[in-house]
């Protein structure tokens, strides 16, 4: 790994693997963890006035409001171990996120330096989504059959329960892909015209063989 600063967005549809790629990531780079999905989880059980407004959204499968979740990451941004590259899970989703992200970016003079969008075909989406399980103690995430846990319905890491999204189900998962077409798909062009987007094709692929198509976008310019 060289020492090049790395400021980083993971894109993809619901389901791609940002995820479970972002937790590789952050491990191999050292870089902090951005997940606007998880900080959102975070607030909604800890019942703050945001979770309580972001959970109907959420439960919708719809998104939060741009200055919600801007406000959010401006926050997150600013804190000490992001000085030095991080790592963005589901931010931006729309293009006034994008915007309003460059623009914070370029005040500090730190531009993104790697867009990388992972390409899932929609039938791998929801099989992966169905099929996801979450540990309510540590967060890790498993598939019931691409990377299940040792004993089942056990986190492997922490030993808590394991449990199911309550927006992955059927009727949430399809909105949650209507909305990524319609407002997040279309920052796959804003990012090509700013040159520093880069695709994984990551369909019927392993997690470590996308990790290492992953690493050498990340290792390149
Ligand atoms: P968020 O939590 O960001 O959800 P998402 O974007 O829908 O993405 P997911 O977490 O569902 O999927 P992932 O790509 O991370 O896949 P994963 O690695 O888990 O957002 C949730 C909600 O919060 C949004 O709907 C919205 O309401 C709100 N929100 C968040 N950010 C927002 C924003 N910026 N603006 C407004 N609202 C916002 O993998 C999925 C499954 O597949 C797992 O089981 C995994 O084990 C498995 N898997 C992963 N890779 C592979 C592989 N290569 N092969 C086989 N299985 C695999």
């Amino acid at each position: 790994m060289n020492e090049t600063q790395r400021n980083v967005i993971l894109l993809g549809a619901p389901g791609a693997g940002k995820g479970t790629q972002a937790e590789r990531i952050a491990a191999g780079y050292t870089l902090p963890h951005i997940s606007t999905g998880e900080m959102l989880r975070a607030a909604v059980a800890e019942g703050t006035e945001m979770g309580l407004a972001a959970q109907k959204v959420m439960q919708a499968g719809a998104l939060v409001p741009d200055e919600v979740v801007i406000g959010v990451v401006r926050d997150r941004l600013a804190q000490a171990d992001a000085q030095k590259g991080f790592l963005l899970d589901g931010f931006p989703r729309t293009m006034e996120q994008a915007e309003s992200l460059d623009a914070m970016l370029a005040e500090d003079g730190r531009p993104v330096t790697h867009v990388i969008l992972i390409d899932v075909p929609e039938d791998e989406l929801v099989e992966r989504l169905a099929g996801r399980r979450m540990c309510a103690g540590c967060g890790k995430g498993y598939h019931v059959v691409f990377d299940p846990p040792q004993n089942e319905d056990a986190c492997d890491v922490c030993g808590a329960e394991l449990y199911q999204r309550s927006d992955d189900n059927e009727a949430t998962v399809r909105n949650r892909l209507e909305v990524y077409r319609a407002q997040t798909e279309p920052l796959v062009g804003y990012y090509e015209g700013h040159d520093v987007l880069r695709t994984v094709y990551g369909g019927g692929k392993m997690p470590d063989e996308v990790y290492a198509l992953v690493e050498q976008l990340l290792e390149g310019d």
